[in-house]
Order: structure tokens, then C-alpha cells, then sequence
């Protein structure tokens, strides 16, 4: 059985949120500005970040203007749209699951999919939907960590993960397996933060 449910994310999130920028800001924002970065899209782009959180990602999205941000957690989004507020950025912002998305197929040209897909309970689920919402052509960008593709995760490393997943978590995802359920293509894949145990990957749709 796991506790990785919905009502547990919004609950342990709501409970770290006033220390979630401390953590989550200073060591990942060389990350952040790379993703973006290979993301190369248009100010003018339809752009959704999944699983969003506070916002993090937004100082880096300057002058785009067609911008939706998503999160489960009603505090996340909260001190979201304040910190669009404070960039003078305009973001539609709304509580909703990832692994069930409220909009249309391919109405996104881009998806951000930082630090989340390790994190929801269910990532097939969850990127089966972004490849939904892609216009065909469209492209999702993903930081997170993950296991080699081919590695099988150890006893100890199975057992650890219950604590993990449940606190922080999940790390015993592989990309090539989540992914392997749609027809996304991965186009680049490059070590990132704790020795290359978090990546960053570019995927298309076809
Ligand atoms: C590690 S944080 C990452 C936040 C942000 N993307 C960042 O890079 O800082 C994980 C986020 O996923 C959100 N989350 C968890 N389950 C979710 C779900 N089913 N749908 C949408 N967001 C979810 C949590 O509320 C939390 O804000």
C-alpha cells in the first residue's frame, strides 16, 4: 500500500510550504534556467507548468505572456499567483490534478514538468495526459530525478523508497519507462544536479 496519494501531497505540501522556496530555490536554479533554456519556445507560446508549486520557474519566463500553472495543493498556488503578481507576468492559475488535466487535447505548446514526476502518484498517468494537451510538434521539458533506464532498483533501495516517496520522493522512476506509454520522443536527456541522479529531458510529440 502507498501513501503517495493526492489528499497526502496537498496535505505534506501544504505543510512545507513556508520553507519550499529555501530548499527548492538556491540548489535547483542553475537547473531551472537550463530546462528553460532548451525549451527555446516563443514569448507568445502556450505554456503549462505542471505541478508548478510556488512558481520557481516563472523568474525565468520573463516577457512570455500566455502562461497556465497548475498544482494540487491550494497554498502552492496561492503564493503562486502572488509571485506573478510581484514579476508583473500574467498566469491563469488553478488547482487541478496532472493526472487528470481540465483542458483541451493539444492546446499546449509547451509543458513544464519540473521536480513532479517523481512526485505524483501516478507518472503514466500524469504523461499521458501531457501528451494529450501537446499540439502535435509540441514539446515537455523534465527535471527530475530518476534510475537509469536499465537499472532494476536493489531490496534496500525498494525499502528506503517507502520512506522516500512518501516524504520527499520517488526514486526508484525511470523516463524511458514512464515515457514508454506514449508516443513522446526523447530528444535530449542530460545530467543535472547530484551527479547526473536528476536529469533534464527534452521530449516532442510527434
Ligand atoms: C517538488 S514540488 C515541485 C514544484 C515546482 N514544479 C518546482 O519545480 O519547484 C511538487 C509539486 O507537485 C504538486 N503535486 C503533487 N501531486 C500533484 C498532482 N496530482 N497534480 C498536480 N500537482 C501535484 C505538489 O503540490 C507540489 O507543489
Amino acid at each position: 500500500m502507498s501513501l503517495n496519494t493526492n489528499t497526502w501531497n496537498r496535505l505534506r505540501y501544504t505543510l512545507y510550504l513556508p520553507v519550499y522556496d529555501l530548499v527548492a530555490d538556491r540548489i535547483f536554479r542553475k537547473y531551472r534556467k537550463r530546462s528553460i533554456q532548451l525549451l527555446a519556445a516563443n514569448p507568445s507560446d502556450n505554456i503549462l507548468l505542471l505541478g508548478a508549486g510556488t512558481g520557481l520557474d516563472l523568474t525565468y519566463l520573463h516577457g512570455f505572456h500566455n502562461l497556465t500553472a497548475i498544482d494540487i495543493t491550494p497554498g502552492m498556488i496561492a503564493r503562486l499567483k502572488q509571485r506573478a503578481e510581484s514579476l508583473h507576468l500574467p498566469v491563469r492559475a488553478e488547482v487541478m490534478d496532472g493526472q487528470k488535466l481540465d483542458f483541451a487535447d493539444n492546446s499546449f505548446d509547451a509543458v513544464i514538468l519540473h521536480l513532479i514526476l517523481a512526485v505524483i502518484p501516478d507518472p503514466v498517468a500524469c504523461i499521458e495526459e501531457v501528451e494529450r494537451v501537446l499540439k502535435p510538434g509540441g514539446t515537455a521539458m523534465v527535471f527530475d530525478k530518476f534510475l537509469p533506464n536499465d537499472q532494476k532498483p536493489s531490496l534496500l533501495r525498494r525499502f528506503f523508497n517507502q520512506i522516500a516517496s512518501t516524504l520527499f520522493s520517488d526514486i526508484n522512476r525511470s523516463i524511458g519507462h514512464i515515457i514508454s506509454y506514449t508516443s513522446l520522443r526523447q530528444e535530449v536527456n542530460e545530467p543535472a544536479a547530484l551527479g547526473g541522479t536528476f536529469r533534464i529531458v527534452r521530449l516532442r510529440k510527434p
